[in-house]
């Protein structure tokens, strides 16, 4: 008996032209790259262009994706992008980015997890083709950071960076065994309780405000390898699948000493792991894409590869997705 799986067909990614380095941060506010460099791994991140938006970000990103996946727009009926960022208030800015690829069957809608955003879209449109509902996704994460940074808070400033990221998933028919292709099993928790160690300071029915990042970035750090590496177990235990067994951990890109102390407790060696947080920063739901679309152009990610996503962000939210490339 066969099961339903979703493959990834192709992922592609868009940043913004402007480059912003650790020295050009520290020519304007007190901060050094060593600093940044030594407690983060960042060296430099993209800035959207005034009226660059994140619809624009994540529109380039998912016709890049189709583009990479060899299919076409009118083939995609469903499309979940996962942003913290949209352009407006409402309606949902994966409707602008349907618009733009000229599309207008099917379904499209935002999902709002903050970093770990990508996961739990992933896990949610994997729910929507494993069902029949759907056929073929447009998975994308999307983000304009930089419109909610407070400028002058070096805790925060420093750290994050806009992009956008998309893959292209289809239901298709395989085995059902740990050796198939696709998403081979999704772990999602939220828990309210730590609101307050990681939110912004405004919104439509609070404030009536954008409002700023704030964050308590030590409270934060102190909770999250033991957040995503509970996930990944989750994900082993449903599987038999075992850290052994990865070819590639594509973390959330928030700092690399989190990603390198939960590869370590993972025993995930140093050299499976891809690593971009030094080139974008944390870009929040579009971290995981934009890494994995970099591994895949330079040929490091090959069809056949075992694959494992993990994430951890405001609310908190943490989860994986464990696939097969
Ligand atoms: O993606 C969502 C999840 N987010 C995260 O995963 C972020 C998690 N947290 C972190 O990555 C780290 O906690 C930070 C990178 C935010 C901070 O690193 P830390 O090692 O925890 O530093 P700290 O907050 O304890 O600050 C150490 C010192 C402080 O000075 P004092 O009080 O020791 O004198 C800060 O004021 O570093 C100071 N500091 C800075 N110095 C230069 C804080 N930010 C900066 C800065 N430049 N940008």
């Amino acid at each position: 008996m066969t099961v339903t799986r979703s493959i990834v067909l192709g992922c592609g990614s868009y940043l913004p032209e402007r480059i912003v380095t650790n020295a050009e941060l520290a020519s304007r506010i007190d901060t050094s790259d060593e600093w940044i460099v030594q407690r983060t791994g960042i060296r430099q991140r993209h800035i959207a262009a005034e009226g660059e938006n994140t619809s624009h970000l994540g529109l380039k990103a998912a016709q890049a994706a189709l583009a990479n996946a060899g299919v076409d727009a009118q083939s995609i009926d469903l499309i979940i992008l996962a942003t913290s960022t949209p352009d407006n208030t409402f309606p949902a800015t994966s409707v602008d980015i349907q618009r733009g690829l000229g599309i207008n069957h099917g379904v499209a809608f935002d999902l709002q997890a903050v970093c770990s955003g990508f996961v739990f879209a992933m896990a949610t449109a994997d729910n929507f083709l494993r069902s029949g509902s759907h056929k073929r996704a447009l998975v994308i994460g999307a983000e304009t950071f930089s419109r909610i940074l407070d400028w002058e808070d070096r805790t925060t400033c420093v750290l994050f960076g806009d992009g956008a990221g998309a893959v292209v998933l289809e239901a298709q028919q395989q085995p059902g065994a740990t050796s198939d292709r696709g998403i081979l099993t999704s772990h999602l928790r939220s828990d309210g309780r730590h609101k307050a160690k990681l939110y912004v300071d405004g919104g439509v029915s609070s404030t009536q405000t954008v409002g700023h990042l704030r964050m308590e970035g030590k409270e934060v750090f102190k909770h999250a390898v033991g957040m995503i590496t509970d996930v990944i177990y989750d994900a082993f235990k449903a599987t038999g699948i075992t850290a052994d067994d990865i070819d590639w951990l594509v973390p959330h890109q928030a700092n690399k000493r989190i990603i390198d102390a939960s590869a370590q407790k993972l025993r995930i060696a140093p050299q499976k792991v891809v690593l971009t947080v030094d080139k974008h920063g944390n870009t929040s739901a579009a971290s995981i894409p934009l890494a994995l679309c970099d591994a895949v152009a330079d040929g490091r990610i090959k069809k056949g590869n075992l694959i494992l996503f993990e994430a951890m962000g405001g609310g908190f939210t943490w989860g994986s997705v464990l696939l097969r490339w």
